[in-house]
């Protein structure tokens, strides 16, 4: 059993997918453990995204990652790391496969809907960046 954390962005909340991302995940045997609704400070989504403060998109992302509420869950599962990014698809919703959320949702490479961990070391740093154990059932 493995846990990853998947996050519902500004874009995503706005456009109202919170349900059918939901649906995604359940359909596919991925169970929510936790699950929170939070408007990111800027100071909080640069914490959040630290590992890419070199970027040249860190501020911009940062910037919109602070712009507005997110949905931010913790998904349990065999595999879940990977079923989740299989979900989601590509980063660039221009490159992701036909299906995926970021196809169906998201508008850009920066405005791309959905968020999720990419190792189980990312996962556990990302998972306690929004819950502590007491939250997670
Ligand atoms: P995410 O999976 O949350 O991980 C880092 C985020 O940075 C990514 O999704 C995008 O929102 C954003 N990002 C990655 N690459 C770029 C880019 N080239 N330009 C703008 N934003 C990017």
């Amino acid at each position: 059993m493995e846990r990853t954390l998947s996050i519902v962005k500004p874009d995503g909340v706005k456009k109202n997918i919170l349900g059918e991302v939901i649906r995604r995940f359940q359909k596919s045997g991925i169970r929510i453990a936790a699950i929170k609704m939070i408007h990111l400070s800027k100071a909080e989504a640069e914490g959040f995204y630290a590992v890419h403060k070199e970027r040249p998109f860190f501020s911009s992302l940062t910037d919109f990652m602070s712009s507005g509420p997110c949905v931010v869950m913790v998904l349990e599962g065999e595999d879940v790391i990977r079923k989740n990014r299989e979900l989601m698809g590509a980063t660039n919703p221009e490159e992701a496969a036909v299906g995926t959320i970021r196809k169906d949702f998201a508008a850009s490479i920066e405005q791309n809907a959905v968020h999720g961990s990419d190792a189980p070391e990312t996962a556990a740093f990302e998972i306690s960046y929004f819950f502590n154990a007491l939250e997670i059932h």
